[in-house]
């Protein structure tokens, strides 16, 4: 008997309903989002050598699974810094999310406390620290530039603590920024402004346009009001954090910071051993290994290669996190394997809100928290605490 499946009205139901990946969620975000808007997200720096890497160095690595185990209830849940995650991830920071989504990182924040996972604001977000701490019950960090300006970074520092923020992390890969070539191409402002190019585009992409158009303008919300800018007059973002951040930051100043937050603190952006060691030695409880999502220094190294060899140097002294290329739960599987407590991931969530609002940041969880069941399951261990070397094969070592 033939049987007809029933017709989906909800637009968004519908979208959603057929991306099976992240990959599927990026294909609609493209679809939706204006061109420039779209690479501003998808983009990396130069040749974007290091952007394709960050995939291409997950791909690389198989597994080596073994049979007949019992896993009949696997676990994904686990814990970092002391705290519990339902499976090993954290939302990374992403400035100016209300690009892709009126809501921005209100949507964001509130999937993520849905999926017990934390979610990290950035400092350039386009929704202020007490902003989603009002929405969010859940775990909540924020990521911090150091900008020319001390006395601002210590006044936002201060405003995360008071808002019940856990965790800082401070991101050391943005010294100046990195060329980001189809930003340039397109003369991508913060925010957009209207040139013909993005008249065209707004007409091609109207449910954008009309809820662009709408909305309150975006700003960088943290520093409203503040000398420094807020984004209430277009600016390149490369013009931004060559003017506002200090290139002379330096170890010296994780003492200051460390008098200035008393919670634990994350560097995100260490790009190797000798950084991870450093890292070690000032005592901070965990590291990103990340690029930026290969956005800052082109042909700096994917992250997931770098999870061995830090955790070898390093592993019993500090918590791993890897950060940038991450688009499946094996991915996340791979990296817990080999040494990181969890991972970090970006672009998947931005995809996924740019395709389905906050119900695309739902749906991205729902899938990836199945992918790391599925995975655990099919290489054969039931808990976290199992993920171990031998499980993965390296492409040195079959
Ligand atoms: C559009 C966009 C904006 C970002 N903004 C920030 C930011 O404000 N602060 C920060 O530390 N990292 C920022 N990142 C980097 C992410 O936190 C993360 O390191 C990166 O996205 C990881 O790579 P993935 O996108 O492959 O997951 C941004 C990334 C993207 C894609």
């Amino acid at each position: 008997m033939l049987r007809f499946e029933p017709i989906e009205l909800d637009p968004v139901a519908r979208r959603l309903r057929r991306a099976a990946d992240v990959g599927d969620l990026r294909r609609i975000a493209k679809r939706r989002l204006p061109r420039g808007v779209f690479d501003y997200i998808d983009g990396g720096a130069e040749d974007e050598v290091t952007l394709r890497a960050n995939t291409i160095s997950f791909r690389r690595i198989g597994f080596r699974p073994r049979v007949l185990r019992g896993v009949g209830g696997v676990d994904p849940s686990t814990t970092l810094l002391g705290e519990p995650l339902s499976f090993p991830l954290v939302l990374a920071p992403t400035g100016f999310t209300r690009i892709a989504d009126p809501d921005g990182e209100l949507a964001v924040a509130r999937a993520a406390d849905r999926a017990g996972l934390p979610y990290t604001l950035s400092t350039l977000g386009t929704r202020s620290i007490e902003e989603v701490a009002a929405v969010s019950a859940g775990r909540l960090w924020f990521q911090c530039y150091v900008w020319r300006d001390r006395g601002l970074v210590k006044e936002m520092v201060d405003r995360a603590a008071t808002a019940g923020f856990e965790t800082l992390v401070l991101t050391v890969d943005t010294v100046v920024q990195g060329r980001r070539e189809r930003d340039v191409r397109h003369g991508f402002t913060l925010p957009p402004t209207i040139g013909i190019d993005t008249l065209v585009d707004g007409v091609l992409h109207p449910s954008w346009t009309w809820s662009f158009v709408r909305a309150e303008p975006i700003k960088f919300a943290n520093v409203v009001g503040k000398e420094v800018g807020d984004g209430s007059d277009p600016i390149s973002l490369a013009d931004y954090i060559n003017t506002q951040f200090d290139p002379s930051l330096s170890w010296r100043d994780l003492d200051w910071l460390r008098g200035a937050w008393s919670g634990p603190i994350v560097i995100k952006g260490i790009q190797s051993v000798d950084d991870a060691k450093l890292a070690a030695e000032v005592g901070v409880e965990a590291i990103a290994l990340s690029n930026h999502g290969g956005r800052q220094l082109d042909g700096a190294p994917a992250p997931i290669d770098l999870v061995a060899p830090v955790a070898d140097a390093v592993g019993d002294q500090l918590e791993i996190i890897c950060d940038g290329g991450v688009r499946r739960g094996s991915d996340i599987v791979k990296a817990v394997s080999l040494g990181a407590r969890a991972c970090m991931a970006g672009r998947a969530h931005f995809y996924a809100l740019g395709a389905g609002g906050e119900r695309g940041v739902d749906h991205v969880l729902r899938i990836l928290d199945a992918d790391v069941r599925r995975t655990m399951a099919l290489v054969g261990v039931g808990t976290v605490s199992e993920l171990t070397p031998d499980l993965v094969a390296l492409p040195s070592r079959p």
